[in-house]
């Protein structure tokens, strides 16, 4: 997948791939029933869905999504497919994402709590901020963005925040402008946000003063001044930075100074925008909303660009019938709105459907393991969401927790990572108290919402597999050749999306043919075909097909790791070591870890006469790595190496350090310009006695190895 490798033919791509397309050895699950009381009040219980979203009825099938907004202007063409893989959704339709998640909802549900804010400190109460109070706050800001920072339309912004409730607010009040918001994750460094703001060309930063994580007040303002001098560096000059306050009542959650003339507390500016309204600005369904960043192939991260009516229709449509959101549900994601999951999932679905949205500041298991099932009772939360991370760490750390606790889950998600069958039974059993039905949603950034979930009241759940394409998703598995992988042939293959939909992407961000690159040409027969059949979505993981139509996915097989369920591109992190001036090269590879799914591994070689002692070359390019990317990047461990496995062309064989790292095979490494250096990596890493090489897991194989 190296943006830098030229084309082979698929005859010697596949030879090398061979790996990837073995057959994959794994028990199938057998199935667990949705209940009858949870099929009796779910939004979506009657099969003919399936017949309703069925390619016959493609793309008008989304109408359904569609008809939950309230547009300014009806479209007039459901899909204009003309210029593939460039597509636009409800053409000719206009609507205004902020008024379809807010002021649509005050009628009916104005004094309903829209968010509920749980901050990590136990004594502190809930905020409640119901659909009226959300209005109002996000109205002022809309008025200050506007009036003192001078945002319009179409501008970007970047906003760089933790989970606070101001976060959704100050996206909102960007949705009413018209103004795309880019949030970059709360965890990422100063630096990050910075290369993120000159790339969308924010001339703002809104961030916060501080936030609590683990028990600790977080100085948050810090990284402000880096992204401004990091943005700086990449010619983007930030004319002024917005800052939210933590706390009520003017005291500050930071020691860092305030620059004059650049940075201003929004919290006191507000006072003059009291009580003001701003008229939401009616967009064409095809304006963008947001960016959000990810990691991809090349060292830059992509900017994904999504649109307003195709998205939030999307993001509707799905929260409805997948998550069964009611305006009546208590509904709390443990994702962070710094990413895609909490964008979609957290703010614009369910705001769109009027439901109760929870925001929870802190880590999980703060300050014990009971902590979530404590703020569920309390709330009385009856839909959870979260990752296969958090589930194995509560799992772990406090097993019997869930059963102390007077909560009840109708419905429950696990997303982000791969989910093995034990963990899926202990949130089965444990969490859900065997009452809750348990969707496995794969997607992606890229992707907007789900593409292959269970439908919680019409299909029955296997563990470990996300199950079918969702309505109007109709996903293909191909091997390397472009040949279908039919169902139950046992053999892993790239997961496609043979058609559009409408909370794809637009495209990458000042980038369109990257998009079309990365996403489309894998497959693409005819780059001038205008057929859409011609043109499936690459989505970059591999999966396998059961005979009963559930997709098994086993992830990612290009260079990006899921550690957590975020997701890190190694050639961003082997950038950042490379900053360490000691360091010659540097190869980053993943490895299996049983709590957070995987972790980075850092190998790296020296210049010539470093002196300087290993353990502090290691402590250095750690840094390095939590200052360029973020402490969610930290590495398992930095080796030191004399040399890189090479080809004889001079390309480190990253494969063969996976290997080594995992305890894997490291296959034939005859023809190595270097073989001897593997043995005496292997032994510095695995230790003199030579371990049986395991089989390892589907995205360690495809590690390294060119597509
Ligand atoms: O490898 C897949 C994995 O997460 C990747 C997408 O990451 P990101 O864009 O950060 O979005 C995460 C939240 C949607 C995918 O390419 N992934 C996501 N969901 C699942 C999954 N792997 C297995 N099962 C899932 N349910």
């Amino acid at each position: 997948m190296s943006g830098s490798t030229p084309m082979r033919s698929g005859k010697e791509r596949a030879a090398e791939l061979s790996e990837a397309e073995i057959a994959v050895h794994w028990r199938e699950e057998g199935y667990f029933q949705p209940s009858s009381r949870f099929i009796g009040q779910a939004n979506l219980s009657d099969p003919s869905v399936r017949e309703r979203f069925s390619e016959a009825h493609f793309p008008e099938c989304f109408r359904e999504y569609a008809d939950l907004l309230t547009w300014d202007h009806y479209w007039q063409t459901t899909l204009d497919s003309s210029k593939p893989p460039f597509y636009n959704w409800f053409v000719g339709g206009r609507l205004n994402v902020c008024y379809n998640c807010v002021d649509r909802h005050l009628p009916k549900h104005k004094n309903k709590a829209a968010l509920i804010f749980v901050g990590e400190p136990e004594e502190d109460a809930p905020q409640s901020i119901t659909y009226q109070e959300l209005y109002v706050r996000v109205n002022e800001v809309a008025a200050l963005l506007q009036e003192f920072a001078g945002l319009k339309t179409g501008d970007r912004v970047t906003i760089h925040m933790p989970m606070v409730p101001e976060l959704p607010i100050t996206m909102l009040a960007c949705a009413r402008l018209g103004v795309v918001h880019s949030v970059v994750f709360g965890g990422f460094s100063g630096e990050s946000c910075g290369r993120r703001i000159a790339d969308s060309g924010s001339q703002v930063l809104i961030t916060t003063d501080g936030y609590y994580r683990s028990g600790k007040l977080l100085d948050h303002k810090a990284n402000a001044d880096l992204a401004v001098k990091t943005a700086a560096e990449e010619g983007q000059k930030v004319e002024k930075v917005l800052i939210w306050r933590r706390f009520p009542n003017g005291r500050s959650a930071t020691s860092t100074p305030m620059v004059e003339g650049r940075d201003y507390v929004i919290n006191d500016l507000l006072t003059k925008y009291r009580g003001r309204r701003v008229a939401p600005v009616s967009q064409p369904a095809e304006a963008p909303l947001f960016l959000m960043y990810t990691s991809g192939t090349t060292g830059r991260p992509k900017g994904c660009q999504h649109s307003s009516g195709g998205y939030l229709a999307y993001v509707a449509g799905t929260s409805k019938f997948v998550q069964d959101i009611h305006p009546e549900d208590v509904y709390w994601c443990l994702a962070d709105i710094g990413w895609i999951t909490g964008h979609s999932y957290i703010v614009y679905g369910p705001l769109a459907l009027g439901a109760t949205s929870v925001i929870y500041e802190g880590v999980p298991t703060f300050p014990d393991p009971g902590r979530p099932w404590r703020i569920a009772e309390r709330l009385d939360v009856n839909i959870f969401h979260t990752s296969p991370t958090s589930i194995r760490m509560l799992r772990k750390v406090g097993p019997e927790e869930p059963a102390k606790y007077h909560y009840h889950f109708k419905h429950m998600t696990t997303v982000g990572e791969p989910i093995e069958p034990e963990a899926w039974k202990w949130y089965y059993h444990s969490v859900g108290k065997d009452e809750a039905v348990i969707v496995d949603t794969w997607w992606q950034t890229e992707t907007g919402g789900f593409l292959c979930s269970t439908l919680p009241a019409l299909d029955r759940m296997k563990p470990g597999s996300a199950g079918p394409g969702v309505p109007g998703i109709y996903p293909v598995i191909l091997d390397e050749n472009g040949q279908e992988v039919p169902p139950g042939s046992n053999k892993a293959g790239n997961i496609c999306i043979r058609n559009p939909w409408p909370g794809l992407m637009q495209t990458i961000w000042r980038d369109p043919d990257r998009f079309v690159k990365q996403y489309f040409s894998r497959y693409n027969k005819d780059p001038k075909s205008k057929d859409w059949h011609d043109w499936p979505y690459f989505a970059g993981d591999g999966a396998l097909l059961a005979p009963d139509g559930y997709y098994r996915i086993l992830g990612r097989i290009d260079d990006v790791i899921n550690v957590a369920g975020h997701r890190l591109g190694t050639k961003e992190i082997e950038s950042a070591c490379l900053t360490v001036p000691e360091v010659a090269e540097a190869a980053v590879v993943p490895v299996v870890d049983e709590l957070r799914g995987r972790l980075p591994e850092v190998y790296v070689s020296l210049k010539p006469g470093v002196t300087a002692s290993p353990s502090a070359i290691q402590e250095k390019v750690v840094h390095a790595i939590e200052v360029e990317i973020g402490k969610i990047a930290r590495p398992r461990s930095v080796q030191i190496v004399s040399d890189m496995p090479k080809t004889r062309s001079g390309k480190i064989m990253r494969r063969v350090l996976a290997a080594i790292s995992n305890t894997m095979d490291v296959g034939d490494v005859t023809t190595l310009a270097n073989p001897d250096v593997v043995e005496q990596i292997r032994t510095a890493v695995q230790g003199k006695e030579k371990k049986a090489a395991r089989s390892g897991p589907e995205d360690i194989k495809a590690f390294g190895q060119e597509h």
